[in-house]
C-alpha cells in the first residue's frame, strides 16, 4: 500500500514521488494551504494540499484527528525558513498529488499529545493511549530488550522451554490466582507464580541451561512495581555455583544496558551482605545513588534514662539508629514535624533529632529535646559514629528492629529525594548472605525468606532444625537503585535436605508429599546441583524507561485494584458456565452488595 514509511523521509528523497500511509496526527489550514501531519510506527512526514489540485484538497478539508489516509505525492524541499528541526523529517514535505481516505476516526476522547492524563482514561482507552510517543517508545524499548537477552542467552547455551501456565499451587509467597477445573469437580488449577519446580526439573531431565521470558501471576497488594502479572527472564543452570552464576548474569545485565541503552554498568557489581545492607541502608535492595547512611547507636542507649531509647536498645530485637542529614540543621520545624509523620506511617511512634550548631562546643553546640536524657560520652559518640559537621541534623530512630528499619529506610530515601541528593546515574548491586529463614510472629512458625527450595550454605546443613535464626541461605537478590530487579538461588538437590527444609518450615511429610510430591520424587533420580535466578523484567524495563510506574511498559496492565478497565475483566459470568464449573457463589449473581461485583 505504501513505498515509503512517513518517518524515513529525508532529503535524498528530494524529487521522488512516494505513496504514505498512516494517521492524520494534525491538521492545519493555513491561508488556502492545508498540511496534514501524516504519522506511522516510524514517525511524521508533513504533507501539503494546495487549492489547486481539488480533488485531494477537498478530501484534505474533510480530514479529522486520527482518520486513516494513503497519500500519494512528491517530496520537496521545505521553503527557506519552514524546516522544523524538531522533525527527523523537518528538513522536507510532501506535496500531495492524492489522498484516499482509508478510514475516518470519532473525535478521540483525548489528544494524544494531551499532558496529565488521568490513568483511567488511558487504561480504559489503552489501544488510543497506546498511539502515544511515550508508549511507542517503551514498548519499543521493552521488545530491544527481549532481543537483547535472547541474544546474550542463545550462543551461551540456554534454551527457551515453555513450561505449564495451569499447574499447581507453588509457594512464592503470595496468594494464588485459581482456575476451575470442569472435568474435575471441586478442584483447581493454579496459575504459576514462577516457573520455579518445572525448572528445577528441566535441570534433574538434563537440560543444563534454561530460559524462558514467562508470565508470572501473583494476587497480592499491588504497587507502582507490582501487578499480577508480570513477566519474569526466568534462568536455571546445572553445575555452577553461586559466584558463577552471579558473574554470568551481571554480565547479562551489563549486556543488556549497553546494548538497549548504551549505558556501561561497573564491572563487578558491588556486593554488600544482608546484614551489611540493613545496618546501612535499612533495607535489602538499597537504593546506592543516595549517599546517606544509618549507624547503630544502641550500645550507647543501654543506661540512659529515656526509655524510648533505653527499651530498644536493651531488646534483643530492638534497634536504636541515627541517621545523619548533612545540612540538616537548616530544616524548620514543620519540616521535622512532615517527616515525623511520615515514619509514623511505617509505625515509627516518633523521629528524635539533634541539631548540630557547632560541634567544637559538645553539648553547648547541639540542639534537641533529647540532649538531657544522653550523657556525655554519649553524645561525643553519636557526633563521630555519624561523622556530623556544623549545620548537619540527626535523625533517630528506636524501637523494634522491623520498624526502625521500615521507617528510617523509607525516610533515607524521601531525604534523597527532598534535599535532591539523589546520585545521577546506575548503582546494580549484589544482596547476598540472606538468612534462610524469617521467624513469622503471626503464624508462630518460620517462613522462608526466599523460597523452601533455596539451598542453605553448606556450614550451617546441620543447624537447619535445631537454630533456624542463624542459617544463611545461598540466595542472592540483584538490586538496582533501589529496585529489587532479580533474585534466585542455588537450590537444594538432594531429597534428605528438602524434606528438613520442609520440616523446618512446619510442613509435615504427608503436606510435604501432597503439595511437592513429584519434586521429592524428582531428586531421588540423579538431580543435579542447579541453581538459578528470574528477573523481573517490567521493573527493569521501567528503570530504563525512566517511568515510575511499571505500567508504562506493559502493553494492557491492570489497575491497582488488579482490574482491566478496557475489558472490564474480572466480570461476571453464567449461571450456565459456572454449574459446569460446579461453582456455586455464596452471593447469587446481582445481588452482590453494590450491583454487579464478581464474588
Ligand atoms: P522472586 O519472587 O524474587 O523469585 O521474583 C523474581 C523477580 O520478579 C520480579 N517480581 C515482580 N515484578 C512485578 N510485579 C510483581 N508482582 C513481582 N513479583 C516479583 C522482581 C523479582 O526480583 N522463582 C524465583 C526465582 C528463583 O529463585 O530463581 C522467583 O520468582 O523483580
Ligand atoms: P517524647 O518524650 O515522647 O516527647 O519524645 C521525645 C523525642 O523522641 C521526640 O522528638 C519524639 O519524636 C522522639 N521519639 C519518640 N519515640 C521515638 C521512637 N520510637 N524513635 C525515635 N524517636 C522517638
Amino acid at each position: 500500500m505504501r513505498s515509503h514509511s512517513c518517518g524515513s523521509l529525508n532529503e535524498s528523497h528530494i524529487d521522488q514521488s512516494v505513496t504514505l500511509a498512516g494517521w492524520a496526527a494534525r491538521r492545519r489550514d493555513h491561508g488556502g494551504v492545508i498540511f496534514v501531519d501524516l504519522r506511522d510506527r516510524d514517525g511524521l512526514a508533513q504533507v501539503v494540499f494546495d487549492p489547486t489540485n481539488i480533488e485531494a484538497f477537498t478530501t484534505a478539508e474533510s480530514v479529522r484527528s486520527e482518520y486513516v489516509l494513503r497519500i500519494q505525492g512528491k517530496v520537496r524541499r521545505r521553503p527557506a525558513g519552514t524546516e522544523n528541526p524538531h522533525m527527523a523529517t523537518g528538513q522536507v514535505e510532501v506535496m500531495a498529488q492524492s489522498v484516499e481516505v482509508l478510514n475516518r476516526a470519532d473525535a478521540l476522547p483525548f489528544q494524544l499529545d494531551e499532558e496529565g492524563l488521568s490513568e483511567s482514561v488511558r487504561l480504559t482507552y489503552r489501544y488510543l493511549d497506546l498511539r502515544r510517543d511515550l508508549m511507542q517508545r517503551t514498548l519499543r524499548l521493552r521488545h530491544r530488550m527481549n532481543m537483547a537477552l535472547r541474544g546474550f542467552l542463545e550462543p551461551r547455551g540456554f534454551i527457551e522451554v515453555e513450561t505449564p501456565m495451569l499447574t499447581k499451587s507453588t509457594p512464592e509467597g503470595a496468594r494464588d490466582y485459581l482456575v476451575p477445573s470442569r472435568t474435575h469437580a471441586g478442584h483447581f488449577f493454579a496459575l504459576p507464580q514462577s516457573p520455579q519446580l518445572f525448572k528445577q526439573l528441566l535441570m534433574v531431565a538434563g537440560f543444563e541451561r534454561y530460559y524462558q521470558i514467562v508470565r508470572c501471576f501473583r494476587d497480592e497488594d499491588l504497587r507502582a512495581d507490582r501487578q499480577p502479572e508480570f513477566t519474569q527472564l526466568d534462568i536455571e543452570t546445572s553445575f555452577l555455583d553461586e559466584a558463577d552464576v552471579t558473574s554470568l548474569m551481571e554480565e547479562l545485565i551489563r549486556h543488556l544496558f549497553k546494548t538497549v541503552i548504551n549505558v556501561e554498568l561497573p564491572n563487578p557489581f558491588p556486593r554488600l551482605t544482608y546484614a551489611e545492607a540493613m545496618r546501612r541502608f535499612a533495607s535489602d535492595k538499597p537504593d546506592l545513588r543516595v549517599p546517606l547512611e544509618l549507624v547503630d547507636v544502641g550500645d550507647l542507649m543501654k543506661t540512659v534514662d529515656f526509655k524510648v531509647f533505653a527499651g530498644p536498645a536493651n531488646s534483643p530485637n530492638g534497634r536504636v539508629a541515627a541517621l545523619r542529614v548533612p545540612k540538616g540543621g537548616e530544616l524548620t520545624r514543620s519540616q521535622i514535624d512532615a517527616y515525623t509523620a511520615f515514619v509514623g506511617q511505617y509505625g515509627a511512634k516518633g523521629l528524635a533529632y539533634i541539631k548540630v550548631n557547632d560541634v567544637a562546643k559538645g553539648r553547648n553546640g547541639l540542639q534537641s529535646p533529647i540532649l538531657k536524657f544522653l550523657p556525655d560520652t554519649a553524645i561525643a559518640e553519636i557526633v563521630q559514629r555519624t561523622g556530623a559537621q556544623n549545620s548537619d541534623l540527626i535523625f533517630f530512630g528506636a524501637d523494634a528492629a522491623k520498624v526502625v528499619n521500615d521507617a528510617l529506610g523509607a525516610l533515607r530515601l524521601k531525604l534523597g529525594e527532598d534535599l535532591g541528593l539523589v546520585e545521577a546515574g546506575w548503582k546494580p548491586l549484589w544482596v547476598v548472605d540472606f538468612p534462610m529463614f524469617e521467624y513469622d510472629a503471626e503464624a508462630k512458625r518460620w517462613a522462608a525468606l526466599h523460597h523452601p527450595f533455596t539451598s542453605p550454605k553448606a556450614e550451617d546443613l546441620e543447624r537447619v532444625d535445631i537454630d533456624p535464626a542463624n542459617v544463611k541461605a545461598r540466595a542472592y537478590d540483584m538490586v538496582l537503585n533501589g529496585s529489587e530487579i532479580g533474585g534466585g538461588s542455588i537450590r537444594i538437590h538432594r531429597m534428605d535436605v528438602q524434606e528438613k527444609v520442609f520440616s523446618t518450615l512446619g510442613i509435615e511429610p504427608a503436606e510435604a508429599r501432597a503439595k511437592f510430591g513429584f519434586l521429592l520424587d524428582a531428586l531421588r533420580y540423579g538431580a543435579p546441583p542447579h541453581g538459578g535466578i528470574a528477573f523481573g523484567l517490567d521493573r527493569i524495563c521501567a528503570l530504563m524507561a525512566g517511568v515510575e510506574s511499571i505500567r508504562d511498559v506493559i502493553a494492557f496492565p491492570k489497575t491497582q485494584k488488579a482490574s482491566c478497565l478496557m475489558t472490564e475483566a474480572p466480570s461476571q459470568v453464567g449461571e450456565l458456565q459456572l454449574r459446569e464449573l460446579h461453582i456455586k457463589l455464596r452471593k447469587p449473581l446481582g445481588e452482590a452488595p453494590g450491583g454487579a461485583q464478581p464474588v
